[in-house]
């Protein structure tokens, strides 16, 4: 049997920032897909192209940022053929109905997504009303409902509250329940539990998986943080300065990490009891370029401990797919598969 399309196909997406000292490539031909109701996370460390990754699905890049190429094919019905949301006028009907409705998205910083002026509950029910033909008694019925399913205690008294009256974890909480209100089919959530505390993360990443089944929704997860994508994902997208270097099934990617930037990442994950034994964390040698300074050839090339010079600065990697959902960003596994 052929396997479902993926509900969410990017391809050779590219965004970029025209700014007063140059153009800034953050996005530079970064493909991979999300499977339905699955989660996938994007991970890599700060800077590179996590963020704008998400923001250019839903097309709410930083003006004057925009998506200048590659496309993002959207499929939230089997039957139906895909939209490519790049094709999208950010400002258009078409985007503004897909986006809170179809497509969500949580940030880290709550603040971001709620108001600090209205209730909580109020700012739910206009999420509602906008995408929903719900009366306001419906809508408000709803409202609860949602409050509930995310684990607010007491979600008839929360409808009134303020922001300012909760806790970090219950404002992740309850900007969870303003994405998922109406029931969108992915959910992008960006770094949503790096504020927070250790127990708190826990309990939000919990909150997430758990929704994520019941609701049968996709997932895309972005963290700089590979403890987390141990815990939640099925399939890990690994970026670099705008560029997909490895994706994968997450057991063969934690088991057999292909990508030296990859291998980098698990190797800084700290270890229970690494800290008391008074060993250092591993740390990935030297840091991101800043944008202007993109390297020639490899981007990671600079950082790398395989780097071959003469080729690894020279010449961009093609991506070696290694299975169907495996795919490998280096020279090294191009001449792996070149031999057989
Ligand atoms: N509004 C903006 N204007 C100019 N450059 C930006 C803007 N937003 C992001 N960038 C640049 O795009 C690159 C990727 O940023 P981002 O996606 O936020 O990284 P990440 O989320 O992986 O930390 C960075 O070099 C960043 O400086
Ligand atoms: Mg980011």
């Amino acid at each position: 049997m052929e396997p479902a399309p993926p509900i969410l196909h990017v391809e050779n997406l590219r965004t970029q920032f025209p700014t007063e000292t140059g153009l800034v490539k953050a996005v530079d031909g970064a493909s991979f897909s999300v499977s339905r109701g699955k989660t996938v996370c994007v991970v890599g460390e700060s800077g590179c192209g996590k963020s704008v990754t998400g923001r250019s699905i839903l097309q709410i890049v930083d003006r004057p940022g925009q998506v200048v190429g590659g496309r993002i094919l959207w499929r939230p019905n089997d039957a139906h053929e895909p939209t490519d949301l790049a094709a999208l006028d950010p400002r258009g009907d078409e985007i503004r109905r897909i986006r809170g409705n179809e497509i969500a998205m949580v940030f880290q910083e709550p603040m971001t997504s709620l108001s600090p002026v209205h209730t909580i509950g109020s700012q739910i029910v206009e999420a509602i009303r906008l995408h929903t033909d719900l009366d306001a008694d419906a809508a408000r019925a709803r409202t609860i409902e949602v409050l509930e399913h995310v684990g607010l205690p007491r979600p008839a008294d929360r409808f009134g509250a303020y922001t300012f009256q909760l806790s970090g974890g219950m404002r992740q909480r309850a900007m969870i329940a303003m994405a998922l209100a109406c029931d969108p089919r992915l959910l992008i959530a960006d770094e949503p539990t790096t504020a927070l505390d250790v127990t708190t993360q826990a309990q939000i990443l919990r909150l997430l998986a758990r929704l994520q089944a019941e609701m049968e929704m996709s997932v895309l997860f972005v963290t700089h943080d590979m403890g987390v994508v141990a815990q939640i994902a099925d399939e890990v997208v690994v970026m670099y300065l705008g560029t997909v270097v490895e994706t994968g099934p997450t057991e063969q990617i934690f088991a057999e990490p292909r990508h030296p930037y990859t291998r980098a990442l698990l190797d800084a994950i700290p270890r229970v009891g690494q800290r008391r034994r008074g060993r250092r964390l591993a740390t990935i040698r030297g840091s991101v370029p800043g944008p202007h300074s993109r390297p020639t050839g490899c981007p990671f090339h600079p950082r790398c401990d395989y780097a071959r010079p003469g080729t690894c600065d020279t010449r961009e990697p093609a991506t070696v797919a290694l299975g169907a959902r495996r795919h490998v960003r280096c020279v090294l596994a191009e001449e792996e598969v070149a031999v057989g």
